[in-house]
Order: structure tokens, then sequence, then C-alpha cells
């Protein structure tokens, strides 16, 4: 990117304790019984982190291949910290907890409350998910959320509520970026926004956490939206407020380049970038690129949205 000048099927609860029983089983001197594959297995998933999220599983009807945790969590867009994908050492000053989050506008019941209590409300869930970012790579991430639609029905929006507008936090001294002024990498605070209709869709999802457990500040903690079928700038993060509003809002990286991004951002690779084509992707971890799906493979979930946009034009 360039900046300024230029479903659910299996019901049951995950076993919470699950990667801690291997832990203390490993502990019990078990790893000492060589050459026994399942331990192997299990040595081989201590990379990933110890789940403290309660949520019902993906079954993963896709049979999507996962990103590694490492992976999702080590190569990251951020522009609050740096335009840098290795921003893991620099998150430190993201202080995720407590994090109030506002939600106003076109709405009957405005509301205010902090994220660890927002969760509470919900059933979390595991969404298996595709995510596809502009620049021409991709990742499959476990996301762990509750869908967007189920906060817009405690907000009750209006009827003349046309549009979502998302804004993540403006605190210069936990994103350093922002202090930087006209001379920060964007303009801040950073700001996305959906269709009523979009935003109502079941696959949109505000997510907490990633493989069982919270989201690690450089993924967007506490809380973040999930597009799947948008590109993922779409998918802000690290939100303080959503405000429902009557017009199309102005998103930041519209903003910041109106040719080359839009409001819609839906994945086409019918529909190239001005420098680079969209037509495949590299999924992280792979040597040999993949054709990119139009609508990042959920066509049959949302293409009913766009029947009557021009998909080359709306971008
Ligand atoms: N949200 C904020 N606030 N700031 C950002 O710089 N980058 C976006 C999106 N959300 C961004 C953001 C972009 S370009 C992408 S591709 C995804 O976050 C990356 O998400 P990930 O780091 O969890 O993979």
């Amino acid at each position: 990117m360039t900046f300024k000048d230029q479903s659910i099927k299996q019901n049951d609860i995950t076993p919470e304790g699950l990667f801690n029983d291997r832990r203390k089983f490993l502990k019990l001197g078990a790893a000492a019984v060589v050459a026994n594959s399942a331990i192997v297995d299990l040595l081989a998933e201590d990379k990933y982190p110890t789940s403290n999220l309660m949520y019902k599983k993906d079954s993963n009807p896709l049979d999507l291949d996962l990103n590694t945790f490492e992976q999702i969590t080590s190569y990251n867009n951020f522009y609050e910290f740096s335009t840098s994908k290795d921003i893991k050492k620099l998150v430190h000053t993201l202080k995720p907890n407590p994090w109030s989050i506002t939600i106003d506008g076109l709405v009957d019941k405005p509301f205010q409350v902090d994220v660890r209590d927002l969760i509470k409300k919900f059933d979390l869930e595991e969404r298996i998910y595709r995510f596809r970012c502009v620049e021409g790579w991709s990742m499959v991430v476990p996301w762990v959320g509750f869908e967007l639609a189920k906060l817009i029905q405690m907000a009750k929006p209006m009827s003349s509520a046309k549009y979502v507008r998302f804004e993540t936090l403006y605190d210069e001294k936990q994103f350093p970026d922002q202090s930087r002024g006209v001379f920060g990498a964007i303009d801040y605070p950073y700001v996305e926004g959906l269709r009523m209709d979009e935003a109502m869709n079941p696959l949109t999802l505000m997510s907490v956490g990633l493989y069982g457990k919270t989201l690690e500040n450089q993924n967007g903690a506490p809380i973040r939206l999930v597009i799947p079928w948008k590109y993922g700038f779409k998918s802000i993060k690290s939100i303080s407020k959503i405000t429902f509003v009557d017009e199309e809002p102005l998103n930041t990286w519209q903003r910041a380049n109106k040719r080359e991004y839009g409001f819609y951002a839906n994945v086409n690779p019918e529909v190239d970038h001005p420098r680079w084509s969209q037509a495949k992707e590299r999924v992280l971890g792979k040597f040999f690129k993949q054709k990119t799906k139009l609508f990042n493979g959920y066509e049959k979930e949302v293409g009913h949205l766009y029947k009557n946009l021009d998909l080359k034009k709306f971008i």
C-alpha cells in the first residue's frame, strides 16, 4: 500500500483446558515415552497459545489449511505502530484492558461499554476465514468473536441509519505513529465503514481472539472487525467507536488515495490495483501463488449484496 502523497456446524464447546492439559501431560514426564507419534504431534502444537476464551468450535467445513499462530501474529499491518510488518516488539504501548467502546449516532439505544463486559453478552464462536490483503498476500485465520449484527440489534438503529462507521482509538501514548501528526504514515484515527446490509451479514465478525486466545496487540486487541470477502484494510483494529450514520463514511485508505482504494474493497481477481494484478495471491508460508477468488470465495454468501453495483467502478 502507499500512503499520504502518493460457518458453524459443530456445537461443541472448546475444551478451554486442552492446551493446559497438554502441558501438564508433558510435565508428568510422558514425553519420555519416545517414538510415540501422538506425543510428537503434541510437541509440534506446543507453539500454540493457551486458550483463554470459551467458544463454539468451527468444524472447518471448507477444510481450509490454517496458518500458524506464529505466522498470523508475526506479519502484520498496523500503521499506528509502523509501516513495517514486523511490529511485534513495538506493540507493548497498546493497553487493551480496560477498553471502552462507544456505540452512538442514529440509534435508539446508544451505549458505552467495556469490551470485557461486552464479550459476556454474547456466545463467542470460532470462524475460520480466508483473509486477503490488498497487497497480494493472504492467510487463513481461526478468529473468535461474535456477529456484528448482534451488537447492531442491541443498539436499535433508526431507519435513517444507512451506514456504520468504525474508528480506531486515538491515543498518541498507545499508538506512536499518531503523535507524528501530518508526518504520520496515514491520517488518524483510522476509519472504516460498511453499508448497513454488509454490516448485518452473518459473515461480518467482531473478533476478540484467534486460536482460542484473546487478540494479540498486533492483531488489533482487544476488538476488531473481520470482513472475509473484503480486502484486509476494511478489517479495522482496536475499535473504540461505532457510529451509525446516513452517509457513506470516508474510510482511511480512500482518503489517502482514492484512485487506488475505494469504499467497497471487495476482493476481486478481475479488478486490478492500479499498480499490480489482483488475480493471484501468496498464502503466507506457501511458495506458489494461488488464484484469488471473487469475494474471496464467499460469493454464495454475499454476491447478492452487489448485484446492482458495477464492481469495476465501485472499487
Ligand atoms: N486497522 C488499523 N487501525 N490500522 C491499520 O494500519 N491495517 C489494515 C487492517 N486494519 C490497519 C487496520 C490492513 S492493511 C490489514 S491487511 C489488516 O488490518 C491486517 O490485519 P492483521 O495484521 O491482523 O493480519
